[in-house]
């Protein structure tokens, strides 16, 4: 097995604080660091490097841990530019345009949807995500979520159940029948391809009591749970996220104080996805109150062709601190640690010895850079191991 120094390395983000400056990046100036096997084998100063079979200088470009993007929809197919045209054109965005890209999946071939996704699996990569979750949701009959969860193995074993994503047309009259399959048949097939279960607890979607009813089934099933909740406005979702100890919940745009208080107190994640907001030209949420009111907030990107189509954490990186006030070290800690949090995941979002390779190079001084250049692809290397909670050998 080859090892390979890396070195002269200007900035290191560990995120470990009990390296470097004690902060919560835990810092490293003038670092060098030896992967070996998909690990690291040690970081420090580089004038205490130890030799390796190949050495690599870096020139005093900042290295980073690898994104963690928490939240994405990647398997689906078609095309809704025209209604982001519409959008922007002063029509609101509704959760019910998901329809449209359930009727392009549902008459996908499995071949297409993976193709798909192997394009954004790549673009992601390339962007610096060492680590996503993919959702299912597009399908909604037993069959097309079960093959977009199999698919979706294919390229991460972070992927989760969203059959109650929206009550599917052909089930517009009996909500009931459609939950009744959600929580039996349709969990039954797909759960062996899944480690998480998610609704979409909103109007227009599923009210809480079918949320927890779903939540307890997939449970049951042995997945853990998570939310979609209070996007489009105010709602019991993110409470009920707190009462039932879920690791996270997601989207947080409309929160009330007492929503606040049951984050801190529960310690599930805030899931931030400014990308959406952006893309839907809404309010986005507090995340300056929520790290002040000591939440855990994580960032991703929810990339879907609906109501963000961006892949980009960077972007997201850039979004929060310029929209919703987060410094950049926060926001890079989010999309990172914060990340890898709301996975329930302590292998990842941090670089530690023994620890996951999961490095990137940025073409800067400093992580700080990923705010200041927004819309600049920073990201010029992508190292570590493919595969395990990131993505398999050949991505
Ligand atoms: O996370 N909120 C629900 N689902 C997606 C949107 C999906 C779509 O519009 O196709 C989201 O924003
Ligand atoms: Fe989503």
């Amino acid at each position: 097995m080859s090892s390979l120094l890396l070195t002269g390395i200007g900035q290191l983000v560990t995120n470990d604080p009990g390296v470097g400056d004690g902060s919560p990046l835990g810092l490293l100036p003038d670092a060098a660091l030896v992967i070996e096997g998909g690990r690291l084998a040690w970081l420090g100063p580089a004038a205490e490097a130890p030799e390796a079979d190949q050495a690599r200088d870096v020139g005093g470009r900042a290295v980073v841990p690898g994104f963690v993007d928490s939240h994405s929809h990647l398997v689906f197919a078609g095309d809704r530019s025209a209604e982001f045209a519409a959008r922007m054109a002063g029509q609101a965005y509704e959760a019910g345009g998901i329809a449209t890209t359930v009727a392009a999946t549902r008459a996908a071939p499995d071949e297409a949807l993976a193709a798909g996704v192997a394009r954004h699996v790549e673009e992601m990569r390339r962007q610096g995500t060492t680590t996503v979750e993919i959702k299912s949701g597009y399908g909604l009959t037993r069959l097309d979520e079960a093959r977009s969860l199999a698919v979706a193995r294919q390229f991460t074993e972070e992927t989760t159940f969203l059959g109650a994503h929206v009550v599917p047309p052909e089930y517009a009259d009996d909500p009931a029948g459609y939950v009744a399959l959600v929580t039996g048949p349709m969990l039954e097939a797909c759960a062996p391809f899944a480690r998480w279960i998610d609704v979409f607890c909103e109007r227009g979607a599923f009210d809480a009591d079918q949320a927890r009813t779903i939540l307890a089934a997939g449970r049951a099933a042995g997945l853990g749970g998570r939310l979609h909740a209070n996007q489009l406005g105010p709602g019991p979702g993110v409470q009920l996220a707190c009462e039932l100890g879920l690791v996270a919940v997601d989207h947080c745009t409309h929160l009330s104080g007492e929503d606040v208080s049951a984050l801190r107190e529960s310690g599930t994640v805030a899931t931030l996805l400014p990308g959406v907001e952006f893309s839907t030209r809404s309010s986005y949420p507090d995340a300056r109150g929520l790290v002040d009111a000591g939440v855990t907030v994580a960032l991703a990107t929810d990339c879907n062709p609906g109501s963000c189509y961006t892949s980009s954490m960077p972007l997201c990186i850039a979004l929060a601190v310029r929209e919703m006030h987060l410094t950049p070290a926060e926001a890079l800690w989010s999309a990172t640690a914060g990340g890898a949090r709301a996975l329930g995941r302590d292998d990842l979002g941090r670089l530690a010895p023994g620890g996951r390779a999961d490095v990137i190079v940025l073409d800067a001084p400093s992580y700080v850079h990923l705010a200041y250049r927004p819309g600049v692809p920073l990201v010029i290397e992508v190292l570590g191991p493919a595969g395990g909670g990131g993505f398999p050998t050949g991505v």
